[in-house]
């Protein structure tokens, strides 16, 4: 006879259980990686020097120094945008067509004019790099 009370408050449990357990799944945007940008930036190997000439023309004004983020846009040094999860037409897509504001509270990117398609191979190769560099897969 006691058992059904007892059921029943289990269940009213339930949604805040699961609520709990969602919470401390890896969470897609709380791993950002302390890596030092002057580290990174002082050790781009040759193959990517053009992808961070590139890069330092038209990203760095939002995306930082190394992709280290400013308060106009993300920092790529985090797991929301590796490889499984912002793929590297992304990247080609977002210069493109710019992006509406989404994940993050910085506003919205324009399209960015005059960055060749050759440019942002060698900016997702450095970007890919940088990601590597601070465990990011
Ligand atoms: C004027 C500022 C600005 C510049 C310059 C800029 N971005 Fe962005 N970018 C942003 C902002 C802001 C976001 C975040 C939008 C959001 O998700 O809230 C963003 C997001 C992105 C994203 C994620 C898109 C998605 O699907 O979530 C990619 C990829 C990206 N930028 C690539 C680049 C590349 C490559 C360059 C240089 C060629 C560049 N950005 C230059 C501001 C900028």
């Amino acid at each position: 006879m006691n058992e059904k009370p007892k059921t029943l408050r289990m269940i009213r449990w339930m949604p805040i259980a699961i609520l709990a357990g969602l919470w401390f799944l890896p969470g897609c945007d709380t791993d950002t990686r302390e890596i030092s940008p002057a580290t990174l930036t002082s050790n781009v190997p040759e193959e990517h020097a053009k992808g961070e000439a590139a890069f330092n023309r038209y990203c760095t004004a939002c995306h930082g120094k190394a992709a280290a983020g400013t308060d106009h846009g993300p920092s790529f040094i985090n797991r929301i945008y590796e490889p499984n999860h912002h793929g590297d037409p992304s990247f080609f897509l977002a210069p493109r067509r710019g992006v509406r504001a989404h994940h993050w509270n910085f506003g919205d990117m324009p399209k960015i004019k005059g960055v060749s398609d050759d440019d942002l191979k060698q900016i997702v190769g450095y970007i890919r790099w940088l990601q590597r560099q601070a465990g990011i897969q």
